[in-house]
């Protein structure tokens, strides 16, 4: 028998018996015994007290003593595995095929004490090429993954540490537009997919009030079309959290800054969806088995007030391609002059949106050549791209807008005893202004010595002083 078998084997005892699938530490107790490592080394990589893993690891041989009918401990796990293989498990769990019969669970879809909705989950379950059973998904909001993915390995190993490693609970994941936050995410899927039993993305385009959203969930996780929930809020909510304790859910709500309001410093959320801050709070706060990932042009303020290093709660503020990555994405382009790649770059962020666009627009006016496009002053902005700015523009509060218009005049970065000399703001407003600002990621903080000072992206500076529409 091999361990992943024994894996798809003990997965299926711990289903059956507890309704849900090992987690990640219970996975690498298997493993470790498995190949005769000790509980330290687990403790080690999980950063636990060695006497937690011996407490899981001493619930998991219970689970499967009471399965085998024989007492299961570390020293006799292999064996008695192997001697299993031999006489009835294989015939029972069908070890070698993709189907495994799972039992069935009671799911009670109303917690306002309806009857119960008795639920079948699936008695076939779709397996990878490993045969790992793989979660149920419902990623119909999701971008496709497209052939060509430019390197973002360190980004996605940040992030599965947080998620598979850590066991986060929130994720918010900002940036820019086109700056590769859906990408990114839909690229980790398939790569911490097997850690999980249901992913679900759902996009925020629409703006669905809370209560449409939760309703949704809920009914995916308790694998019903339709559920009779009470139009309480909290009681979802305490539906969705008991959910995501049950059961290992990966959650991603996408476009989140279509629920944020405009002409508000950042994080504000638009009139009635205030609420949606309850969930995210409670998915940071409470303890669960789940992750919900968060993309935005601009975090909500709950993950600023609970992330810390040792926190579920993490914020990523996802960057541009480094210049490596940049370079190869311009040269299949097929563009030219590559001595003047670096200053494109750094001009367009290394946002893989804004290159693929600056490169379409090289390639159709001039050739592909960037010493060119680079020539002609003012340079030239796609209309996609002004469009983006002024959604941008637009959403700023009246004081950003101000202190844009003010860095945008000056030549080069300013300290903040300038700023708030030359905007005549007090120091609160000046501070919560910039602060907001740069979590959207429109100005630049320079630390020079012991000197802050502050100024507009090149880009964005280059759009308000030439392109804005005024309003
Ligand atoms: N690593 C990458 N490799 C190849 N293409 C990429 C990469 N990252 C982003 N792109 C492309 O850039 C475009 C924008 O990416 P994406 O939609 O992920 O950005 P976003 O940050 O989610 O933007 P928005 O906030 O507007 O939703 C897409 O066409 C995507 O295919
Ligand atoms: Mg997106």
């Amino acid at each position: 028998m091999t361990l992943n078998e024994v894996l798809r084997f003990v997965d299926d005892v711990v289903f059956d018996k507890t309704g849900k699938h090992l987690d990640s530490l219970q996975e690498a107790i298997l493993r470790a015994t498995w190949q005769g490592e000790k509980y330290s080394k687990v403790a080690q990589q999980y950063h636990c007290t060695k006497f937690h893993v011996g407490n899981v690891a001493s619930n998991l041989w219970q689970l499967i003593s009471q399965e085998l009918k024989e007492k299961i401990h570390k020293s006799n796990f292999r064996a008695a595995m192997e001697r299993y293989q031999v006489s009835n498990v294989s015939s029972i769990f069908n070890f070698g095929q993709s189907n495994y019969v799972k039992g069935n669970i009671n799911l009670c879809t109303d917690n306002t004490h309806s009857p119960e909705t008795k639920q079948k989950l699936p008695t076939t379950q779709t397996a990878n090429k490993n045969n790992t059973p793989l979660p149920k998904l419902d990623l119909r909001d999701a971008p496709d993954i497209k052939k060509t993915f430019y390197d973002r390995s360190t980004e996605l190993t940040t992030l599965k540490t947080w998620i598979v490693k850590h066991r986060c609970r929130l994720i918010a994941v900002s940036g820019i537009s086109g700056i590769g936050k859906s990408t990114i995410i839909r690229h980790l899927i398939p790569e911490i997919e097997s850690n999980f039993d249901y992913i679900i993305w759902r996009t925020l385009r629409t703006s669905p009030p809370l209560n449409v959203t939760l309703k949704n969930l809920i009914e995916i996780i308790s694998n019903v079309t339709e559920i009779n929930l009470s139009n309480n809020t909290d009681g979802q909510l305490s539906l969705l959290v008991e959910k995501l304790r049950d059961m290992r859910c990966l959650i991603i709500l996408d476009d989140l800054q279509q629920i944020l309001s405009s002409g508000q410093l950042i994080g504000n959320y638009k009139p009635a969806y205030e609420n949606y801050g309850n969930l995210f709070k409670i998915i940071g706060e409470l303890p669960h088995n789940s992750c919900l990932i968060l993309n935005s042009w601009e975090p909500p303020l709950e993950v600023f007030s609970f992330t810390d290093n040792d926190s579920a709660v993490h914020l990523f503020q996802l960057t541009g391609l480094t210049e490596k990555v940049a370079r190869e994405m311009l040269k299949n382009q097929g563009l030219s002059d590559e001595e003047k790649w670096q200053e494109l770059i750094n001009f367009y962020q290394s946002n893989p949106q804004w290159l693929k666009l600056v490169g379409q627009t090289i390639k159709n006016l001039l050739g592909g050549s960037v010493a060119q496009y680079l020539s002609y002053q003012p340079l030239f902005l796609c209309r996609e791209l002004t469009n983006i700015f002024q959604q941008h523009f637009q959403r700023l509060s009246e004081l950003e807008k101000q202190i844009i218009f003010l860095l945008s005049e000056q030549p080069k970065s300013v300290s903040v005893s300038q700023i708030l000399e030359k905007s005549q703001l007090s120091s609160p407003e000046l501070f919560q202004t910039l602060l907001s600002l740069e979590r959207r990621s429109l100005i630049d903080k320079i630390t020079e010595e012991k000197e802050i000072s502050f100024g507009v992206k090149a880009i964005f500076k280059h759009y308000i002083k030439n392109y804005r529409v005024r309003t």
